[in-house]
């Protein structure tokens, strides 16, 4: 791991850079790139415009590892208003979720609970709910809340991360389900004898990964392979592996978060492939921006330049 990016994701667990960014106006302009507002009202708008360009979206609330249990009830409050805006506005927008957020570091049952009254409205209103994966202590609490979760509903996907030296035997283990996975190549700081440091090896699990779900003794048992990556590469490659296997569109979709290679999210849209953009809001989103600024370590002159032309 390069030291920009090491450096990066060891400033998004500082609270004092937190406090200090967030009070600065040529931070927060660099913010709008990654993000259409703080309120949901703004994700809701965007994802009304991204509609009229082809694309489906994804909403998420930007917050992690909360300390009261009072705030996890809230979060869950706030999902289940969301889901119910996006019915009342017709659009196919799914929801995003951390179960850190919904309380997973303070009570697991309370988590699990509040989970179950997303995925209870979610089912009612014919949506969908999928679970982040956060950092690699989290893996087995997330993987066991979700095998749960999907005892109950078919309405509920889980992140998996290439980089983790496990995800393979994760995958294998869930297959059985028939499940719905949104593949990504992995956000967090995390040592080498957990994940790999080399981009490439990165690149080339991801690619193996994502031909394993969309293979033949796979297909036909009803899961759902999210492509979430912006590298046009990746994608390209994927994209003849299913020219050339006749994968059915149904089994597949291709996620990128809002304002990330907004070409290639045009392009996708146009030629009518399956497209997802995942819309951050909320106030919270120190650490998920430093994330942003960590995957390419470039975006840190688009902050420089919002200081000077501030
Ligand atoms: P890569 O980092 O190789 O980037 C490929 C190209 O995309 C770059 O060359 C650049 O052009 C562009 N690009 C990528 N990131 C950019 C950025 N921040 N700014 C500007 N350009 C950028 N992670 C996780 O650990 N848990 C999770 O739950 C999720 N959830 C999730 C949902 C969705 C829908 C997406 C798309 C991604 C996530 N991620 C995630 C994040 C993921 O792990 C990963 O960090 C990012 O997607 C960046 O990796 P890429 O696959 O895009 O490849």
């Amino acid at each position: 791991m390069g030291l920009g990016r090491s450096a990066l994701l060891a400033g998004s667990q500082s609270a004092w850079l937190r406090r200090q960014a967030t009070r600065r106006g040529f931070v927060r302009r660099s913010v709008s790139r990654f993000m259409p507002g703080e309120s949901v009202d703004d994700a809701l708008a965007a994802a009304a415009r991204l509609r009229e360009q082809g694309a489906a979206t994804i909403l998420t609330r930007l917050g992690e590892n909360i300390s009261d249990a009072g705030e996890a009830d809230e979060v869950t409050g706030h999902y289940l208003r969301v889901l119910d805006a996006v019915s009342a506005q017709v659009l196919d927008a799914q929801i995003s979720v951390k179960l850190t957020q919904l309380g997973l570091d303070l009570d697991r049952e309370r988590c699990f609970r509040n989970l179950r009254a997303l995925l209870e409205h979610a089912a009612a209103a014919g949506n969908f709910v999928w679970i982040d994966m956060e950092g690699s202590d989290y893996v087995d609490a997330t993987l066991d809340v979700f095998r749960r979760a999907r005892a109950l509903s078919s309405r509920v996907g889980v992140c998996l991360q290439a980089y983790l030296r496990r995800t393979p035997a994760d995958l294998e283990s869930l297959l059985p389900l028939g499940p719905a996975i949104r593949l990504v190549k992995g956000a967090y700081k995390e040592p080498a004898d957990r994940a790999f440091p080399r981009k490439r090896d990165v690149d080339e699990s991801f690619f193996t990964l994502a031909t394993r779900l969309l293979g033949p003794e796979v297909l036909g048992a009803g899961s759902l392979l999210g492509i979430a990556t912006h590298d046009a590469r990746l994608v390209e490659r994927l994209r003849a592996f299913i020219a050339a296997g006749a994968v059915p569109e149904g089994a597949y979709e291709f996620e990128m978060l809002y304002g990330i290679q907004r070409p290639l999210q045009a392009r996708l849209a146009a030629e009518k492939a399956r497209l997802r953009v995942l819309i951050s809001y909320g106030e919270y989103w120190f650490p998920w921006y430093m994330r942003r600024l960590a995957e390419r370590p470039a975006n840190v002159w688009f902050v420089a330049r919002s200081l000077w032309s501030g």
